[in-house]
């Protein structure tokens, strides 16, 4: 599928673009039962909220295989290859983000591109995230929303947080409730000023790409629907994370298969959706 040229302009001109009914139900379906099968364990790429509800699983597609179906449909890498303007895409990072009806928890207003650049070692933004939504998606969900533009100036100044401190911070502080870099909150006021906070609404099957460096966040899911999504991001194999050897966060974080997408022709009914891949 390839984006019109007035989609292409939205995006770079807001940061984000949404696309309405890029995946069918029954793909959303084949997707949801083999979230079912995740076996959850403890183990370190499945983030807890403090209630014990799961936040975030990472690298999903290492042991569901429609998940590794999905982040090679053609209807997500032509679209990143026209806004990167570059055919040699990779996966980067690659999670689901849960909220549980009644208990989804919050994401600050942030920018994604800081946590790549500082803790990866990405020299360039040339990336981008698709956030697909696996049921309808309203304002009450705490969907993820947008400041359009926000994208434009670069890395923005970070909120300061007096009770992170060398010795308190840590790997949790780039994916729980209380991230390390936040966007300064008079820059968020003065943005939303000029512009508008835009929600990141639809129904099932919706597609989001956005700009690592768009300023978003959600708020807390307190009605009584879920608000699962896939959020997969890709970058360009020209500009591949530093390697920092035993300082490298975990694979499943910062994935390293760098290996150029090719795009799965099956469709979801030609997925097994047996036992788990492989488990880290
Ligand atoms: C969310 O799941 O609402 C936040 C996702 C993100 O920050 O990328
Ligand atoms: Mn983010």
């Amino acid at each position: 599928m390839k984006l019109t040229t007035s989609q292409i302009n939205e995006y770079h001109e807001n940061g984000y673009l949404i696309v309405n009914g890029l995946f069918t139900e029954e793909e959303i379906q084949g997707l949801k039962d083999g979230i079912g099968k995740i076996d959850d364990r403890p183990m370190p790429s499945i983030i807890r909220e403090e209630n014990g509800a799961i936040r975030s699983v990472f690298a999903p597609h290492h042991r569901i295989e429609a998940f590794d179906w999905l982040y090679k449909q053609e209807r997500l890498i032509t679209p990143t290859q026209q806004l990167l303007n570059d055919p040699s895409i990779y996966l980067y990072q690659y999670k689901l983000n849960n909220k549980k009806a009644f208990d989804g928890g919050i994401w600050e207003w942030h920018q994604d591109y800081p946590f790549w650049h500082i803790d990866d070692g990405v020299k360039e933004s040339q990336m981008l995230s698709v956030m697909l939504l696996l049921q309808d998606t309203d304002h009450a969900q705490g969907p993820l929303m947008f400041i359009p533009k926000s994208h434009k100036t670069g890395i923005a100044e970070f909120q300061p947080k007096a009770h992170l401190t060398a010795d308190t911070i840590d790997l949790e502080n780039s994916l729980n409730g209380d991230l390390k870099f936040t966007v300064k909150n008079e820059i968020i006021k003065n943005m939303v000023d000029q512009a508008s906070i835009q929600p990141g609404i639809g129904s099932i099957g919706t597609v989001i790409f956005f700009h690592p460096n768009v300023y978003h966040g959600s708020n807390a899911n307190i009605s009584p629907y879920d608000r699962n999504t896939a959020i997969i991001t890709y970058n360009v194999t020209s500009n591949l994370p530093e390697d920092r050897k035993e300082k490298n966060r975990p694979d499943y974080i910062c994935l390293r298969d760098f290996n150029s997408i090719e795009a799965d022709q099956r469709s979801i009914q030609e997925i097994a959706q047996s036992e788990p891949v492989s488990v880290s």
